[in-house]
């Protein structure tokens, strides 16, 4: 099938190589002819943050003529865009890692790289190349703009490379590889201050920087030109951004002004940090239809004592006061958590504490997480630390506390016709998928290819995390 594209890549370059004067596209023709055979493969560990920036990386090998494909036999790069915020997390990218050794001892110009917040850790790329010698490239996610040059170092000399540096810079103009149509991811900032004493993310990913509004703005502009349909906007906590710019905005500004751009599309926007979600921002997610009325606000622990030991700034009172703020004044508004168990010196009394806000926050999801030790933060020096056993026991518990209030919540959407964007087509069940605005999962038969649609589905099969439902008609 490769070979298909010699004559097609060679008249093009003849034609467009001659006439143009224009370097980088000299630049991206050269690469294509030199790399038209080169295939590459991204595997992603962690959070849309780290997803959207396997976009960037995408972006940055098809500008060199590399083309994406998803077996590792096939694949002339491997990049490894790793996560470390829980144990388990980079004890898949080592295993992954690892099981490369056989693979490039039989293709010697194969290269392997590791990215991502594993190897922003003090000491970890050093570790990374004494466990896995056979790696090429190790960088970090502030190196991720340099890593085209960094792979074209590796390529022409045959050496290794590693670069590290601290996360102080705001890149813009990377190239995107996007693989979520209709769906899109933007940054609007970068990095963490806040210290939560259990977590490895500002300690990996630097202080926070926020991009200025208006690159924001003509970034979702241009998105929505091209046909995108739900921009989700990223920050590790949305709600401090603008904090360090020189002109003075907050995130509701910010957040107005995108849903000030023309066209049908949806917002969401994640992570919220409960100490900075304010009234403000509630206003203007009540105001603009665009935005889902679908908050992420995180409460980490229900319990006072072990919320003030994460450095939270918040009690469980002030962060149900602000879910009730909330819904005080939009009523139908979805709310989702991340919620940790075994913290140290976690109490049955403490985690009783969680299940009590599960109850009374009436999530419409969560994502549930067991306490794990993160070298370098306060919370691994903490005495106290809870055994495996009754952390276990814990996590299952609130699982099916959580399970059950959403098995509670479905029975309302019988009957009920919701809007919901089309994502995708689900080969193996034979049904095309999407969510309603509050981000709930629906399923619907059709014969028509209608992703990247709006379309209005009648629910017939309301079950806990899921709805099933009959295909209405799509809107214009
Ligand atoms: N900045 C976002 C996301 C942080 S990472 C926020 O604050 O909401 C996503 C989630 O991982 C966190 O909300 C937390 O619940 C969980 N997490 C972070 N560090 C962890 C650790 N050491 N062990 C277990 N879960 C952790
Ligand atoms: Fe980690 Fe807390 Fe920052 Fe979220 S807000 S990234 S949990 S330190
Ligand atoms: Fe995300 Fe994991 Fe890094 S959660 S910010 S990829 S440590």
């Amino acid at each position: 099938m490769r070979y298909l594209k010699i004559p097609r890549l060679f008249k093009t370059f003849k034609s467009h190589f001659a006439k143009t004067n224009d370097k980088n596209l000299k630049k991206k023709l050269f690469y294509n002819i030199i790399n038209f055979m080169k295939k590459y493969k991204v595997v992603t560990y962690g959070c849309q943050m780290n997803e959207h920036e396997s976009e960037k990386l995408g972006g940055i090998l098809e500008a060199r003529g590399y083309e994406k494909c998803l077996s590792d036999e096939e694949a002339d790069v491997i990049v490894f865009n790793t996560c470390c915020v829980r144990e388990n997390a980079e004890q898949h990218a080592y295993g992954n890692i690892g099981a490369l050794k056989g693979l490039k001892k039989k293709k010697k110009s194969l290269i392997i790289a590791v990215g991502g917040c594993m190897t922003q850790q003090k000491g970890a790329a050093e570790k990374l190349r004494s466990t896995f010698p056979f790696v090429d490239i190790v960088f970090g996610t502030d190196n991720l703009g340099d890593f085209g040059a960094l792979l074209d170092r590796a390529v022409e000399s045959g050496k290794h490379f590693a670069e590290i540096t601290e996360n102080d810079t705001v890149t813009e103009g990377l190239p995107f590889r996007r693989n979520s149509y209709p769906n899109a991811w933007v940054n609007v900032m970068y990095g963490c201050n806040n210290f939560c004493t259990y977590c490895i993310v500002p300690y990996v990913r630097g202080r926070e920087r926020s991009r200025k509004p208006e690159d924001v703005i003509a970034e979702v502009k241009s998105l929505v030109a091209e046909g995108y349909k739900e921009i989700t906007l990223l920050g590790q906590n949305v709600n401090s951004y603008g904090k360090d710019l020189e002109e003075k905005t907050d995130f509701a500004e910010l957040l107005a002004a995108v849903a000030e751009i023309d066209g049908k599309f949806r917002i969401r926007f994640m992570s919220n940090h409960p100490k900075d979600f304010n009234e403000k921002l509630i206003d203007v997610i009540k105001k603009y239809d665009k935005i889902c009325n679908c908050v992420h606000l995180p409460v980490q622990s229900g319990s006072d004592r072990i919320l003030k030991l994460m450095n939270r700034h918040y009690t469980a009172e002030d962060y149900l006061s602000k879910i009730k703020l909330l819904r005080d004044k939009i009523p139908s508004c979805a709310v989702t958590s991340d919620i940790m168990v075994g913290f140290p010196t976690e109490t049955e009394e403490d985690f009783q504490a969680t299940l009590d806000v599960v109850k009374k926050a009436d999530y419409s999801g969560a994502f549930t997480f067991v306490y794990s030790r993160r070298s370098g933060t306060v919370a691994d020096k903490m005495d106290g630390q809870i055994d495996d056993e009754t952390k276990k026991d814990r996590i299952m518990r609130l699982v099916e506390l959580q399970n059950s209030v959403n098995r509670a919540q479905s029975p309302a959407y019988n009957g009920k016709t919701v809007e919901i964007l089309c994502e995708d087509f689900d080969e193996k069940k034979g049904y095309y998928l999407g969510r309603d605005e509050y981000g709930k999962m629906v399923y619907f038969k059709h014969g028509e290819n209608v992703v990247g649609k709006f379309v209005n589905i009648k629910i017939t099969e309301a079950k806990s995390i899921s709805l099933y439902g009959d295909f209405i008609n799509v809107q214009e």
